[in-house]
């Protein structure tokens, strides 16, 4: 059938997520969706203080209750021992801290017991019961961040970093001799993250064997953590994660929930399951910290740029050392010949921060590019023209260069579809139906590289190829990505493909963050596949009186699912499916790995993803109205493999940007140190009315030092930016400069 032998690849088109049918017909399962016999609930009690001690913990009347199993403590959680960093990405958690190991509290909402009931409603009772008494000091929440003395070389989740993290020439004597400066400070918020999914954690054990139906972006991780934490061979725990209803990096590493879910089951020899509350997940599952970034610009009067300055401090746990790295794109975004990044870090008595969608970029993006707004004014130069302007030819940060960098292509495709021509910079100057209309851009930029990565294919007697890998979908749309891989090489139809992930006894896959989940998967899947084919054309010449008897595998080639002798060309193909029947051979196998990229000291290109956002803004001064009216992004991510979920990963990604620039902040109680907004009504995220039009569009140039298919990754780089191109707007609108995000209605009125 020729039309079967054409079929083109599934790779660059827009593609139904294969896993769509499961998620509207409620199969998908999520890890609080398993139910097992005897199944007990578990239900945290949190500390509501953020700084003391607990001095006593009067568990008596919370056991009473009906249905109440235990209450775990200290005294009886029995031992849950800490877990250290191993190799790569191998024992990572931010909350290092077994839960209940001391008796004293550094921050609101840590776990001080946990209640185990037969339901749900009486675990809660339970919990709510537990009457704990406090020896209560006052907590640091202050807002303004002085860095705390610390040496110059700092410890973080990740292993340890020089606080000096870029310099080059001379940064502080080109700013003072500098025609034209620049020197501001912007600060933004902590903010939490709020996927739809609270996380949640089922343990099970079997003997000696710990099962996890775990809400996770890194399955791998949790297991070695895990062990560590129940002091077990790897082989002993497996984790298992179907479904991930989003995590933005809260689900990255593993939080105290999972231990202490696992210790309960443990004890009572029955299933628990523990999902974190909403209120929870503002305490306990990490956050973007708050950030307080100086920067400093010198200029030549013509725009260039001769010197740039960037220390920033982020506040940390009272224990851990989470870093919000904000310099990570300073030294390569823009070229500039005197250049010094530096930071520090303030404690503070929060729950540990944690990496949160386009960690450290976003936050410092919306410092520099809020700068180069800045600067443009004060050039008056079009802030598209200043970027153009200083465009480097290399990462000057590191010498080489970039893989593959189309950042003017981008910039003068932004322009265009947004009409960016038309612009007039006096403030206000525009006006659409009675309404002032102002506009603000930013670039933004994203890592790109690759994790350690295997996978396995078979190609099947009935035609169907079962692709798998250890890595999970968090609702990006990992399991269409590895269908269409799998599709790319073998021909079949993604109907006829199964893709297995979420589950630790599948080859070694990523974690789903940094996004890089795709890039990291190809090479391992290509390689797979290439291996289950040459199993199948070995065992094509190897059947007695199958029609390749007399060949050699070297002579045939599978395409559009047919084994065909190449000199014949795929004309005459074979289905491979009755080439294993022929055979009684009921799949053939292929195992495929790919090495990591990420972190090697001495990489020969620089590499990352490119874009900007130009956006409109709207503004009513007599009722002082903003609206975000119109978003046009513009990302270089190499090769879009599913443009479709492509574009929602970054139509999502500047909707999260407006809630950055409007609206998101967790606000911590001074007194008592609680996170006091922590529910969805008082933590204003943006949602549909708030959503504009938005344009995604993205450049197609593969890059092809990053895996065959020249794919980067998506999952974040259209947050980073947005926020400094609303502000850039706000000013055009109002002239008032915010340099602390949100932007309030005060800040406007004043
Ligand atoms: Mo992303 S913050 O690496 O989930």
């Amino acid at each position: 059938m020729p039309q079967q032998i054409s079929e083109t690849s599934p790779i660059g088109r827009d593609t139904q997520r294969v896993d769509g049918p499961l998620k509207v017909t409620g199969k998908a399962q999520y890890a609080s969706d398993y139910h097992f016999p005897g199944l007990l609930y578990g239900v945290p009690v949190e500390a509501t203080i953020a700084n003391g001690k607990v001095t006593k913990l009067d568990t008596a009347a919370a056991e009473k209750l009906p249905n109440v199993r235990a209450i775990f403590r200290r005294d009886n959680i029995g031992k849950i021992f800490r877990s250290v960093p191993g190799e790569g990405f191998e024992g990572i958690c931010d909350e290092r801290r077994p839960p209940f190991e001391d008796d004293t509290i550094r921050y609101y909402g840590q776990y001080v017991a946990l209640a185990v009931a037969d339901t749900f409603e009486a675990a809660k009772a339970a919990a709510d019961t537990v009457r704990v008494t406090y020896a209560t000091e006052k907590p640091n929440v202050e807002t303004d961040l002085k860095a705390d003395d610390e040496p110059d070389v700092v410890p973080t989740t990740v292993g340890s970093t020089p606080r000096l993290q870029s310099k080059r020439g001379d940064a502080e004597g080109a700013f003072a001799s500098a025609p034209v400066k620049l020197d501001e400070t912007y600060v933004t918020p902590t903010e939490t993250h709020n996927p739809l999914e609270l996380h949640a954690t089922t343990a099970v054990w079997e003997d000696s064997k710990l099962t996890l139906y775990e809400s996770t972006q890194s399955i791998f991780n949790t297991r070695s953590v895990l062990a560590q934490m129940f002091g077990l061979p790897q082989e002993n725990v497996r984790i298992i994660t179907k479904f991930v209803g989003s995590g933005f990096g809260s689900k990255l590493w593993p939080w105290t929930h999972c231990s202490l879910a696992a210790a309960a089951a443990r004890q009572l020899g029955k299933p628990v399951k523990v999902v974190v509350s909403r209120k929870m997940m503002f305490q306990t599952v990490g956050h973007r910290p708050r950030t307080q970034q100086r920067v400093r610009l010198g200029a030549t009067s013509e725009g260039k740029l001769v010197s740039l300055q960037h220390d920033y401090v982020c506040h940390q746990a009272i224990l851990d050392n989470y870093h919000e790295d904000c310099g990570e794109t300073t030294a390569f975004l823009y070229s500039v010949p005197n250049l010094r990044v530096a930071f520090g870090r303030a404690r503070r008595n929060v729950g540990s921060p944690t990496s949160m969608r386009g960690p450290g970029a976003v936050p410092g993006l919306y410092a520099t590019e809020s700068a180069m707004n800045e600067l443009a004014d004060k050039l008056r130069i079009d802030p598209v023209q200043l970027r153009i302007l200083n465009e480097p030819k290399l990462d000057e940060s590191l010498g080489i260069p970039f893989s593959s960098r189309h950042m003017l292509e981008c910039l003068q495709l932004g322009s265009e579809k947004f009409g960016w021509s038309k612009r007039t910079p006096e403030v206000a100057s525009m006006k659409r139906d009675g309404l002032t209309l102002v506009w603000g851009m930013a670039n933004c930029t994203w890592m790109a590289a690759r994790f350690p990565a295997e996978a396995t294919i078979h190609l099947r007697d009935d035609g169907t190829v079962r692709v798998a890998c250890g890595t999970q979908d968090i609702g990006t749309g990992t399991y269409t990505n590895l269908a269409q891989i799998a599709s790319e090489k073998t021909g079949v139809s993604l109907d006829k493909i199964e893709v297995a992930l979420g589950d630790t006894s599948l080859p070694a896959g990523p974690i789903s963050g940094g996004s890089m989940a795709t890039a990291s998967v190809i090479p391992a899947v290509l390689a797979a596949a290439d291996r289950a084919i040459g199993s199948l054309l070995s065992t094509a010449t190897s059947t007695p009186g199958g029609p390749f008897e007399r060949r050699k595998p070297d002579d045939l080639a599978l395409q559009g699912g047919r084994v065909f002798v190449k000199a014949d060309g795929p004309g005459n193909g074979v289905p491979f499916a009755e080439i294993l029947r022929r055979a009684n051979v009921r799949l053939v196998a292929g195992n495929g790995k790919s090495e990591s990229t990420f972190g090697n000291p001495k990489p020969k290109f620089s590499s990352h993803s490119f874009g900007c956002h130009f956006v409109e803004v709207t503004w009513q001064p007599e009722i002082a109205r903003l609206r975000v009216s119109r978003v046009v992004s513009v990302i270089d991510a190499g090769r879009i493999l599913n443009p479709l979920a492509g574009r929602n990963q970054v139509e999502g990604a500047v909707v999260m940007g407006i809630g950055m620039a409007l609206f998101e902040h967790t606000s911590y109680d001074p007194q008592t140190g609680a996170p006091i907004n922590s529910n969805l009504a008082d933590y204003i995220v943006a949602v549909n009315a708030d959503s504009p039009r938005i344009e995604a569009h993205f450049l197609d140039f593969p890059d092809k030092e990053l895996n065959e298919l020249g794919a980067r990754g998506i999952g974040e780089i259209g947050l980073a930016g947005v926020a400094g191109a609303i502000t850039a707007a706000v000013h055009h609108a109002t002239g008032v400069r915010v340099r602390e995000l949100p932007v309030r209605i005060e800040d406007l009125l004043a």
